[in-house]
């Protein structure tokens, strides 16, 4: 088969080196890619924007299958406008939600709204505009701090907030309605908070209520070790995750995955592709913090590497509809990884520093992320996370091990690591 798949980072990375693998892809193309993935598939310069461009290759390379990596097109309908696309030569099968299936991420209301409907454990919440401004201070005040307040639309992963004080939360709550996020926080989801430890759980959907569960795994946001400091797309992960046993992962399937992908058949909702879980541990049990529509990253870059079976006649047999009998096996060995960004992440950084040090690197796998070359064909930063390091091991502190000092022989201006992934899940 020849495999089209879109996206440029550490994400689509590790999906590219897992089908790559399979003796089913005859041929993988990556658009836009990055210059990592040169070791796995041809690099394609378009815009995934541009579902336009995206058709031209489709027919042009004579593409059998579609996989879509990242949400925003998803969201946008990249999936509806390749099944209505009359210039198609052939229909390529497609691995993404469609744009209404894709609102369980680019819609926290719509989200909340399926999860009360399906009766899926979730924090409490109302959704307010700027005409129920008054309304939502009411709500407020029967809550107790600290006060989460989410924009309902996509932004980039910081329309959410987090005050435990009340008077700055409304504040807060006045510039999200505002528009401090643009359309995104028009409407605003104002929850309950949930104390808890959070994982990801993945799994792939075929559109006709069978899924497969992929591994799960743990990510950390926060740049610094011990979970200091600000928010990031993401410092590195781990699977699995040890508080996961077969009692807590019976309970997410139960209550949360069956429903969830129940619920989506039950509502006409076809949903081809992967379900991100975004969940939070309160007291042994599972509550969903969201959804995403796609894998995490960089979740996918410890998932990848722990998914034995062959990946592409899943995805294949997901978009066919067709996944019945079918099902994931998983490596029991433990695996970490190590992102490494740019000095000054997750605030403004600077681009273009050389990075040196990939072929001393011998017992990891390198994900790119933020790469590309410069003018001298050198790879070079070219985003806040830069690359990823993944390793495997006999438990969190061994495959950490592996990872961080692979980590340290790769070197650019400003590279900064966390050196801590995992750990605090040894302490519990
Ligand atoms: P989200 O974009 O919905 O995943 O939210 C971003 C982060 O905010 C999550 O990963 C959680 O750490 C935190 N968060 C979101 N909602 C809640 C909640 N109801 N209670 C506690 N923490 C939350
Ligand atoms: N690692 C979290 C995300 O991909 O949204």
């Amino acid at each position: 088969m020849k495999i089209l798949l879109i996206g440029s980072g550490g994400r689509e990375s590790a999906l590219a080196w897992k089908m790559a693998q399979s003796p089913e892809c005859e041929k993988l193309f990556v658009l836009p890619g990055n210059p990592g993935m040169e070791r796995y598939a041809e690099i394609i310069n378009e815009k995934p924007s541009d579902f336009g461009a995206v058709s031209q290759v489709i027919n042009s390379k004579k593409i059998d299958l579609v996989v879509v990596g990242p949400e925003q097109p998803l969201v946008d309908g990249i999936v509806d406008y390749l099944e209505a696309d009359k210039t198609l030569t052939k229909k390529p099968l497609v691995v993404g939600p469609c744009k209404q299936a894709a609102q369980l991420e680019g819609s926290k209301d719509f989200a909340k709204q399926f999860m009360l409907r399906h009766n899926i454990p979730t924090a409490q919440y109302k959704t307010f505009t700027s005409q129920t401004y008054n309304e939502a201070v009411v709500f407020m005040k029967t809550l107790t701090a600290p006060y989460v307040l989410k924009a309902d639309g996509l932004a980039a992963g910081k329309g959410v907030i987090i005050e435990p004080d009340f008077n700055k939360a409304v504040e807060s709550l006045k510039e999200m309605l505002g528009g401090k996020f643009g359309d995104a926080s028009r409407s605003v989801v104002i929850e309950e908070f949930l104390s808890g430890i959070e994982l990801s759980v993945f799994v792939l959907c075929d559109g006709c209520g069978r899924y497969v569960l992929l591994p799960e795994a743990k990510d950390y946001k926060r740049i610094f070790d011990n979970d200091k400091g600000p928010n990031t797309g993401g410092m590195g992960s781990v699977s699995p995750v040890p508080f996961a046993d077969a009692v807590f992962m019976d309970k997410v399937v139960k209550r949360i995955v069956e429903p969830t992908v129940k619920g989506l058949v039950d509502d006409g909702i076809k949903y081809v592709g992967f379900i991100f879980f975004g969940l939070i541990n309160v007291g042994g049990n599972p509550y969903v913090i969201e959804y995403n529509v796609r894998m995490g990253d960089p979740e996918t870059e410890s998932v990848m590497p722990r998914i034995k079976s062959d990946l592409v006649p899943v995805l294949k047999a997901a978009a066919e509809g067709n996944l019945g009998g079918m099902s994931v096996e998983f490596d029991e060995r433990t695996v970490a990884t190590v992102v490494k960004v740019s000095g000054g992440y997750p605030d403004s950084y600077k681009k273009g520093f050389v990075i040196t040090g990939f072929d001393s690197v011998d017992n990891s796998i390198i994900f790119h992320a933020g790469t590309s070359r410069n003018s001298d064909n050198q790879i070079v930063t070219s985003g806040g996370r830069v690359v990823a390091i993944t390793a495997y091991g006999n438990n969190i502190p061994n495959a950490l091990e592996i990872a961080n000092s692979d980590a340290a022989k790769i070197t650019f201006e400003g590279a900064f690591n966390r050196k801590d992934i995992g750990l605090d899940l040894m302490r519990l």
